[in-house]
């Protein structure tokens, strides 16, 4: 039997807001879904499990000294409160569908204050189109968005296959909400808002930006079934013409400070008109961006284009011909480049990639254009009226902006020498393999291991989302160690480093099967506060902090096409990487912020790709290699 996912309101509208505490659209049973009630529940590990592992995984961050106090630190906790806290999630986890989801969907995004763009939204690239000017601009856009309706009504009539991990089947609500949700600001929490398809009130149009203007574009004709792609290109070029001049960039205020941004809210829709265009954005099935302007250097395009899709390049350039609330907003820009920005709450990037990976096809197939006839509906104009003070708040929200985009430091490259082929020649786990060149090439950098973060799926449970692979370990340290050392003879590395790799695939194998300990810390933590308790000890201790001050924030967003996914660093001193690994290349996607100068995105590309020619060449001469 199905699970409630959630409650619904009469209008079909799934909402999550600081006052309800629910956070999933209950989809019907079909195809797609045919699996999910056979889905586990997210279990709550066992405590004791999670205090060794936690111990074990910051032994290598602290020095003895440190590690004996959190040791007893950690003592104290499992007698007390440990196990109180341990009950009341268990007892959470018997009441609800997944214990986690909505305590991760508020504690993640929606209480979190920061701007989205950098900080929570990835961009992804495409690969480069081959169009050079406008009409090629406006003619690949009307495939784009032809490829898009392509992949929905493979999501609305629940078509997708079931995904798998191995032989289990994975979570598909994801799929439900990135085309039909948005989030909205809130003073100290945000709201989210699905629009799931199986509602009477699923959304049938997309929302399309041109020079800071937004417009809303029917894509269903009279008949219910998807605009032809000449269609398309009709009101496309239409509302090109219409919005000829700049207009005020009202998006920016999107990319503000979340509490600075609901204010600037509250007071937009108060106004009628306001107040309709943001319903028509918030209820679209996502926006499609039509950029205009390119940095003057174009000298390496692939990094520019990371950058045009991760924060727009700045009121300068395309920052404000977005609404980062909405959870896809597809970029068309010049010369060829293209890619999409998501905002995270709905999802996380495999779903995203799976669509971009059928568009992207899409667009590059054979399809006839149809005919333009019968003429849709002409696309909408959102208007609009902006008050003296909101024109200020936008002018903040453009210096603001301006700030975070100098300070990124962002840069992609194709690493073409191996991919996944090589690791599995010498029978380790690519992903493993890649993890511990990351933190190796950082150990080189900087002399000490880092605090490392992978995203680890949980979607194999009911609701799932993620939980973290805490890459740095006791054997990736031993490994950094015996590699930087120059009296290390070749066998020992290739030893050390077989067990490091076997160590992360252990760990990762624990974390999908929902033995991690990240998200259950959380959860104890959360408990104590929801309880009116202090927060325990451990979690105001030094090595939690350190060990939660993730300087690697790392994540695999494998795809079949050649696009590379970006992503902010989660601390001011840290890097963000992000690989799509295919059989033959690596894409990366490494970031960095300017504040802090040891932290240099470009140095760091230079020594992750010597450490992976390093770590090839250990094994040469090996029996093994079958390259
Ligand atoms: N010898 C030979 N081959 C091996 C091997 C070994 N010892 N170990 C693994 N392989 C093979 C696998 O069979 C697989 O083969 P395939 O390419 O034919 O599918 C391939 O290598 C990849 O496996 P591996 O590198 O171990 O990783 P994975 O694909 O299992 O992925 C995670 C690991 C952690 C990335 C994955 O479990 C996960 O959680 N992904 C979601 C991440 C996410 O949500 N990211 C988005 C954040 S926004």
């Amino acid at each position: 039997m199905l699970r409630i996912l959630s409650r619904s309101t009469s209008r079909g509208i799934v909402r999550v807001t600081q006052c309800t505490s629910t956070a999933m659209t209950q989809p019907p049973p079909g195809k797609m879904f045919s699996l999910q009630a056979s889905l586990p529940r997210l279990p709550v590990p066992p405590l004791e499990q999670t205090l060794n592992k936690y111990l074990k995984s910051v032994r290598p961050l602290l020095s003895d000294e440190e590690f004996k106090t959190t040791e007893q630190i950690v003592q104290d906790f499992s007698r007390n409160p440990g196990p109180k806290l341990q009950k009341l999630l268990e007892y959470k986890a018997n009441q609800e569908e997944n214990w986690l989801s909505d305590w991760w969907m508020k504690t993640a995004y929606l209480e979190f204050r920061s701007p989205v763009p950098v900080n929570v939204s990835p961009g992804i690239v495409f690969p480069r189109q081959s169009y050079r000017d406008k009409e090629g601009q406006l003619r690949f856009a009307s495939k784009l968005i032809a490829g898009v309706l392509d992949f929905k009504v493979m999501i609305d009539t629940q078509n997708l296959p079931v995904e798998h991990m191995g032989k289990k089947p994975l979570c598909m609500t994801q799929y439900y909400k990135i085309l039909s949700a948005c989030r909205t600001p809130g003073k100290k929490c945000d709201s989210w808002a699905c629009y799931p398809p199986n509602e009477s009130n699923a959304p049938k149009h997309i929302i399309v930006a041109h020079n800071n203007q937004f417009f809303s574009l029917d894509v269903y004709g009279a008949d219910g079934r998807p605009l032809s792609e000449a269609q398309i290109y009709r009101q496309l070029k239409s509302l090109v013409q219409e919005s000829a001049q700049v207009a005020t960039p009202v998006g920016l205020l999107t990319t503000e400070n979340r509490s600075t941004w609901a204010k600037a809210y509250s007071e937009l829709v108060n106004d009628q008109e306001n107040s309709a265009s943001l319903r028509k954005i918030n209820h679209s099935i996502c926006l499609v961006c039509l950029d205009n302007n390119l940095p003057q250097d174009m000298s390496d395009e692939r990094s520019v284009a990371a950058q045009q899709m991760l924060h727009g390049g700045g009121d300068s350039l395309n920052s404000g011909n977005r609404w980062f609330d909405k959870t896809i907003q597809f970029v068309v820009g010049r010369e060829g480049i293209s890619g999409l920005t998501y905002e995270h709450t709905s999802a996380e990037g495999p779903p995203v990639v799976m669509l971009l990976d059928h568009v992207v096809k899409y667009c590059s197939e054979n399809h006839s254009p149809g005919s333009d006839t019968p003429a849709p509906a002409t696309p909408t104009k959102l208007t609009f009226n902006l008050s003296k003070n909101i024109k200020e708040m936008i002018d903040t929200a453009r210096t603001h902006l301006d700030v975070l985009v100098d300070d990124v430091d962002l840069n992609v490259f194709v690493f073409k020498d191996y991919g996944k082929n090589f690791p599995k020649s010498q029978k380790m786990s690519p992903d493993s393999f890649l993890q511990n060149a990351i933190q190796l090439a950082y150990y080189r950098i900087h002399n000490e291991p880092a605090p490392h973060y992978e995203t680890g799926t949980l979607r194999m449970f009911h609701l799932g989302r993620t939980d973290t692979i805490r890459s740095c370990s006791e054997a990736s340290l031993e490994f950094c160690k015996a590699f930087v050392n120059s009296n290390t003879p070749k066998e020992r590395k290739v030893e050390l480093l077989r067990n490091a790799v076997q160590a992360h695939k252990s760990y990762t194998n624990e974390v999908i099967q929902g033995n991690g300990i990240d998200r259950h810390l959380l959860g104890l933590k959360l408990a104590a506060i929801k309880n009116g308790m202090n927060v325990p000890d451990l979690h105001m201790d030094m090595a939690y902090t350190l060990s939660t001050h993730f300087r690697m924030s790392t994540s695999q967003v494998p795809a079949h096409s050649d696009s590379v996914l970006v992503f902010g660093p989660v601390v001011p001193d840290g890097y963000g990487v992000c690989y799509n690994p295919q059989e033959t290349q690596v894409h990366f996607g490494v970031s960095a912020f300017n504040i802090t100068p040891e932290t240099n995105s470009k140095n760091y590309i230079n020594m992750l790709r010597n450490t992976l020619l390093e770590m090839r060449d250990l094994f040469q001469g090996s029996m093994q290699s079958k390259l």
